[in-house]
């Protein structure tokens, strides 16, 4: 059976009241996060908390469809290097007991279960909460990462983590509330942001209208984080790709694009191309620490 997640070293915050919320298992089998207060959120079926209060912030989610060609390709191990490169930035900073992460944006879960696997490898035991406003992609991050505590919260409301209780923050892809993950990380922790660097998947756009990745986004990055966090290391993952069609028209679904490119449309423009499809994966991986230091 599933390990239940737990929130022992994971000090959840009602979103309601700021009281502790904490995870009571019922009858059922299914948990219950509860605050002292009476404000209460059942596990849905598949094992995620829906923590939104109010609307949440408008935003076009990623459909089903989309969510499943993400979970398709990277389930086929395309980016592996960038799973192990965020293992590698965080796992040093994980104390050796009491280790908590937040993976903000989670998705799917993808590169939560490899970081996990990875503290593990190396004996660490970590609690972990994936955040994300999507239910498609939670429901999939609940299956692989049974032992996280995943909630759907808007990343732009007060996140439902007391002060200082994280050692790493990851965001992958993911929008970025820099005050609040100063606020939730603890002093001797990290924040890793991936983002995608100019020329990213560059061959496939051409072909299939994807969106253009633009320039300076380093600059900018360090810009945006730099009330709250200094830069510390920007490493580049580069990955070569070799695609079938279909793997192809999985990435460039999976992406901002998929919300605007018709699947049918992309696979007829993917027809015409022999395999393997090349194409260059090009990331950029930040590791800030919390606080303004001289830049360092
Ligand atoms: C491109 S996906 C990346 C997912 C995952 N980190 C990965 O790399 O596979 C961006 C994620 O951010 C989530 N997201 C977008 N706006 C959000 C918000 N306001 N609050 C929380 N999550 C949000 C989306 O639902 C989506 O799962
Ligand atoms: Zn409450």
């Amino acid at each position: 059976m599933d390990p239940m997640p737990s929130t022992t070293n994971l000090p959840l915050q009602c979103p309601v009241c700021s009281n502790r919320l904490d995870l009571l298992a019922a009858d059922t089998g299914q948990g219950r996060l509860a605050c002292p207060s009476g404000h209460s959120f059942d596990a849905a079926r598949q094992g995620y908390y829906n923590l939104l209060v109010g609307k949440g912030t408008a935003f076009e989610a990623d459909s089903s469809a989309m969510v499943q060609a993400r979970s398709d390709f990277l389930g086929n191990g395309h980016y592996a290097p960038l799973a192990d490169a965020v293992a590698a930035a965080v796992v040093p900073f994980l104390p050796e007991a009491g280790a908590a992460v937040l993976d903000s944006g989670t998705g799917t879960g993808h590169y939560l279960r490899s970081l996990l696997d990875a503290a593990a490898a190396q004996g660490r035991t970590v609690a972990a909460l994936g955040l994300d406003i999507s239910k498609f992609a939670l429901r999939r991050a609940a299956r692989i990462n049974p032992e996280a505590v995943n909630l759907v919260c808007d990343i732009w409301q007060p996140l439902p983590l007391a002060d200082s209780s994280v050692d790493a923050v990851t965001v992958i892809f993911a929008p970025r509330n820099a005050a609040e993950f100063a606020r939730v990380l603890r002093p001797s922790g990290r924040l890793v942001v991936v983002t995608p660097r100019k020329g990213h998947l560059a061959s496939l756009a051409a072909v299939t209208g994807m969106l253009g990745i633009g320039e300076d986004k380093e600059a900018r990055l360090a810009e945006a984080m730099s009330g709250h966090f200094s830069a510390e290391t920007t490493i580049d993952v580069d990955i070569p790709l070799a695609l079938t069609r279909r793997e192809a028209a999985d990435l460039a679904f999976m992406g901002p694009a998929g919300h605007h490119l018709d699947r049918d449309a992309l696979l007829v423009r993917l027809d015409g191309l022999p395999e393997p499809v090349a194409a260059g994966a090009k990331f950029q991986l930040m590791v800030f620490r919390p606080g303004k230091h001289a830049a360092g």
